[in-house]
């Protein structure tokens, strides 16, 4: 059986996902953190409301599991709309978007995930439903095949990716409202394994949470694994509460070391120390080195790097940095001092 990933995010098998969705927050009030975009967020719903428009288009970006997707049932819930979920990838022709579109109800959210994968074709079709709640389709074929404009409901796109660069510029233009969502405080990770604790009826002492905290990446949806993982571990051992003492036990047989780094961050500094004197090396080199998509490493493993400071991105590529060393009690052989 294949370990279970805690680190990484491939896509989620069902069971995973009931998991999600049984503590997923779902009001604006219960999401802990990222108050600078739940600020802003609110005012913009709340002068849609007393407009009694839809709310602008709203772009969601930031790395994997920070409560993207979370974020996009908030809104339809607050603004009492319907979501409407796909994905980039999910929509292959322009008539699959169309008929989405057309089926809309007014003030609807409709949500795309991965908004970066769209073809291009399919993109074409959204910019006037975004512009103009309209579109252009062609009736006939031929000769004789005559485009018609169809108008839309006014509705709300909420787009998700983890790589706003990725966004051809007409698409992102035409966003109202950009958020951009950042790595979790250790005290709102904390808040958000409390509440989860609660809802999945365990146990668990405040620094117990706080130690789960520490190890999550500041990623609220490695916390609520880590909690479940722990809990595994205070069940088997029938302890009724989780002492710090239980977490880090439990946290030790994880594998995820005081700052949440796994086997293959430790594999990636490792190599980048030992065979490329710590860099600068390019993102498909890390890739390699790892036997990871490159997509993966840049989605999923450098943005925790970087913002840790154990990586620095220099214009020749990435560097291990004095931090990474000093953590892994490793010396700077092969590098010139300063
Ligand atoms: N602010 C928050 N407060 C409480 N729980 C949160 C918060 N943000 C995320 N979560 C929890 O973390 C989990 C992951 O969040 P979500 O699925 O929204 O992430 P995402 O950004 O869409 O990730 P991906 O990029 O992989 O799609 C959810 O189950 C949710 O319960
Ligand atoms: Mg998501």
């Amino acid at each position: 059986m294949d370990d279970e990933r805690l680190i990484s995010q491939e896509r989620l098998g069902d069971e995973e996902e009931t998991k999600e969705e049984s503590i997923r927050p779902l009001s604006l009030e219960r999401y802990i953190g990222q108050e600078k975009v739940k600020r802003n967020l609110q005012v913009f719903m709340e002068a849609a409301k007393m407009r009694e428009e839809s709310l602008d288009h709203v772009l969601l970006y930031g790395p994997p599991g920070l409560g993207k997707t979370t974020l996009a049932m908030i809104i339809a819930h607050e603004m009492n709309v319907h979501l409407r979920t796909t994905s980039g990838p999910a929509i292959e022709r322009p008539g699959d978007l169309a008929t989405i579109l057309t089926t809309l109800e007014p003030g609807d959210v409709l949500f795309i995930d991965e908004v970066h994968r769209l073809q291009r074709s399919v993109e074409e079709v959204l910019y006037p439903a975004m512009e103009d709640f309209s579109i252009d389709i062609v009736i006939g074929q031929g000769s004789g095949a005559k485009s018609v404009r169809l108008d839309l409901p006014p509705f709300t796109l909420v787009g998700a990716t983890t790589r706003a660069g990725l966004l051809s510029a007409p698409l992102r233009d035409r966003f109202g409202v950009m958020s951009r969502l950042d790595f979790y405080k250790l005290e709102e990770l904390a808040n958000i394994i409390m509440r989860t604790s609660e809802l999945l009826d365990v146990g668990l002492e405040q620094d117990a949470a706080y130690e789960v905290a520490r190890r999550a990446r500041g990623t609220p949806r490695i916390a609520n694994r880590l909690l479940r993982r722990v809990r595994d571990f205070a069940q088997v051992n029938r302890a009724k509460t989780v002492t710090i003492q239980e977490a880090e036990i439990a946290l030790g047989h994880l594998e995820v070391d005081r700052l949440g780094l796994d086997q293959i961050d430790h594999r990636l500094l490792k190599t980048l120390v030992d065979k490329f004197a710590g860099g600068p090396v390019g993102i498909d080199t890390m890739a390699a080195v790892v036997g990871e998509e490159a997509e993966t490493i840049e989605d999923v493993y450098e943005p925790y790097l970087l913002q840790i400071g154990f990586l620095q991105r220099t214009p020749r590529g990435r560097v291990v940095a004095p931090a990474a060393y000093d953590h892994f009690g490793w010396t700077e052989t092969g590098k010139s001092n300063g």
